[in-house]
């Protein structure tokens, strides 16, 4: 287990280089990541690059002892570059060029952009590759597959539509471009949507698809880089940043040809007091290790309070240092690097707190982190274990795209319900998968498929033969709503579920905020919100029923078995406690192992393999807890760890 921080030389007088090598060094700091917005000092004029005080860099590193991801720096072109090629700027949808002065000011479809890019990533690999303490490569800084509006992007799109649909007429046809007299008659009127419209005004087939096309571009912009580093060094170890912006990669496709998986983890730093209000990032982590199924990074760690483009955050509360990045330990990282070593004093993330402050004098957050080197280095033995789980949480890109581009209705999130479903077995101290739908699910005993909105015949048929094997699947409302093309399908709700599930919707409810009530056959009884679907059952049974409004008694929750399976249909968005209550006996009756009385807000999850398994047990909360855990008492401090070695 490793810790690192991000570090920006060019922010830092020259003098300061040293000094704060060798703190690093004395605290146990392993790793630097390095220069990922920094072009402007690589290459200060076309063609002229100056590495010298990156050579320096990297060498005062090497003489502590530390190793030094590179990043390269293609999210920030030089304002000389963007003046001599202006057409290398993404373009919005007013038509107009986005200005300078943020970030991320490229558009990674532009050929001239691609050369300037492709160039200095050849530089950085050809020379870097020589420097023995230069050990992985971050591509970019989280990637977004955002739509550009430029030329270029617009007769890409194109192409791939002509690609994908042969005519204009199956184009038409597939969107229903005859509402609203929207049908093309020649490929040039297929424009990006000018105008900054909300979204849910345009047509979500057209949408979807600049969504793919655009995270489809992500993926090949990475891979582009990829193979630069890779022409210079055969096994170079890249990867690429990447977090829950607004519009994601698409994880799975973008990390294929990437070698691991990194995340920036900035958990909140203030607690919500509503046990409803999910605060843990433990299904964020799970999501990540799922993406190749692999150990990964945290590239950039919370370490201070946050805020820049919203107001500052409260500070990190004592523990919490330490606790979240042992969390990130407890589901799959292997290496933790925090953002950053210190606070900037200049530009527009002065307010974005690193270890250090301002002052340039160490203080509690940075003896917290001393403490945290100094027992990561106890847990090298660890290193290479992984985490097993027996139950997973199918996660769809696309579906999380489609419900952005149509919300449903106020407060239903795609993001809530997989928390919702995960923290529901995490309760327990399972271990649990979030994994893509493409992934291979035959070897859990439980699959949950929260709201999962847009088809694919592939997911379905192998949905249909993990529950006639036996397994167990959980299906929500919300799934099964569109076709590939995102329109929806004529057929009875959950439609390509409604087999499995024995039950189908007779009518909805979107309730947003409002509440209503569900009562099981035990008599336990639940408030429900946003989405209430009105069920019958087929085959299926009723195992809670509505309590209120004019479906009161009609199905809510149901349980099927299918082949040697089990399929439930859980109709709507109820308390974590209902969760709680169907996946104990989810548990139960696939004989999975569990703990069943764990303190509220304690995590439990086991990391396993090389003859050691070790069990993580955090308190994930701002008070005192005591674990009663195989027959003895552990007192956890807030935000504490205990890891038990089996
Ligand atoms: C992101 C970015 C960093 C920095 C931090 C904090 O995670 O990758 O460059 O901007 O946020 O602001
Ligand atoms: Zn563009």
């Amino acid at each position: 287990m490793r810790i690192g921080v991000d570090y920006y030389p060019e922010h830092w007088d020259r003098k300061m280089w040293s000094a704060d090598a060798r703190l690093m060094a004395e605290t146990g700091v392993k790793l630097v990541r390095l220069a990922e917005f920094a072009w402007c000092r690589l290459e200060p004029s076309d063609g002229v690059f100056d590495f010298d005080w990156l050579d320096d860099a990297v060498r005062i590193f090497a003489d502590h002892g530390i190793d030094v991801v590179i990043g390269t720096p293609t999210n920030c072109p030089p304002r000389w570059l963007c003046e001599k090629h202006p057409d290398i700027l993404p373009v919005g949808d007013s038509g107009k060029t986005n200005p300078i002065g943020i970030r991320g000011h490229r558009c990674m479809n532009s050929p001239v952009f691609r050369e300037y890019a492709g160039r200095i990533v050849d530089r950085l690999a050809a020379h870097y590759k020589n420097f023995g303490n230069v050990i992985a490569w971050q591509i970019d800084n989280e990637l977004e597959a955002n739509i550009c509006y430029c030329e270029t992007c617009t007769d890409k799109h194109r192409e791939w539509l002509k690609n994908k649909y042969g005519t204009i007429e199956a184009l038409n046809r597939a969107y229903g471009n005859v509402v609203w007299s929207g049908e093309y008659s020649s490929w040039e009127q297929v424009d990006p949507p000018y105008g900054g419209y909300n979204p849910a005004w345009l047509n979500p087939a057209y949408m979807l698809d600049l969504r793919r096309r655009a995270a489809e571009d992500v993926t090949e912009f990475a891979e582009f880089q990829a193979d630069i580093f890779r022409s210079h060094i055969p096994g170079a170890k890249i990867t690429t940043n990447t977090w829950f912006c607004s519009n994601i990669p698409a994880f799975r496709e973008l990390f294929a040809d990437l070698d691991f998986v990194s995340y920036d983890n900035y958990p909140a730093t203030g607690i919500p007091d509503d046990y409803e209000d999910i605060y843990t990032h433990a299904p964020h982590l799970d999501l990540m290790r799922g993406i190749k199924r692999k150990d990964f990074w945290i590239m950039e760690q919370l370490s201070g309070g946050i805020g820049c483009w919203m107001p500052m955050q409260k500070t990190t509360r004592p523990g919490m240092i330490k606790g979240y990045a042992l969390q990130a330990f407890a589901h799959g990282a292997d290496t933790v690097v925090h953002f950053r070593w210190r606070t900037a004093n200049t530009g527009a993330e002065m307010h974005w707190h690193g270890l250090i402050d301002h002052s340039n004098v160490p203080g509690r957050r940075f003896a917290e982190f001393a403490e945290l080197c100094r027992e990561a280095e106890g847990l090298a033995d660890l290193r290479g274990t992984e985490l097993h789980a027996d139950a997973a949480v199918l996660f769809s890109p696309e579906s999380e795209a489609a419900f952005k581009l149509q919300p449903q209705t106020d407060g239903f999130s795609y993001m809530e319900q997989i928390k919702l479903i995960h923290q529901a077995f995490a309760r327990y101290g399972v271990n649990v998968d979030i994994i893509d739908e493409h992934e291979d699910i035959s070897q859990y005993k439980i699959i949950c498929v929260p709201a999962l909105y847009i088809v694919n015949d592939d997911t379905v048929s192998r949905l249909y033969s993990f529950a006639r094997s036996g397994g167990t699947v959980v299906i929500t409302a919300r799934s099964g709503v569109k076709d590939s093309n995102n329109n929806c399908i004529m057929e009875q709700l959950p439609t390509v579920y409604k087999e499995l599930a024995g039950c189908h919707v007779s009518e909805y409810d979107p309730i947003g905020w409002s509440r209503a009530k569900l009562r099981f056959t035990d008599g336990a009884v639940f408030d429900c919100r946003q989405w209430c679907d009105i069920l019958e059952t087929d085959t299926a049974e009723a195992l809670a029923c509505y309590d209120s409004d004019f479906y009161a008694g009609k199905p809510a929750v149901t349980v099927n078995r299918y082949g040697s399976g089990t399929a439930y249909y859980i109709g709507t968005v109820g308390e974590r406690r209902m969760y709680e209550k169907l996946a104990k006996t989810m548990l139960d009756d696939s004989g999975i192992p569990y703990i069943a009385e764990l303190p509220e807000n304690v995590e439990v999850t086991v990391r396993t393999g090389n003859g050691v398994a070790a069990m993580f047990v955090f308190n994930n909360s701002g008070s005192e807890k005591t674990v009663h855990l195989d027959g003895k008492d552990i007192t956890l401090e807030p935000f504490g760890m205990s890891i038990i070695r089996k």
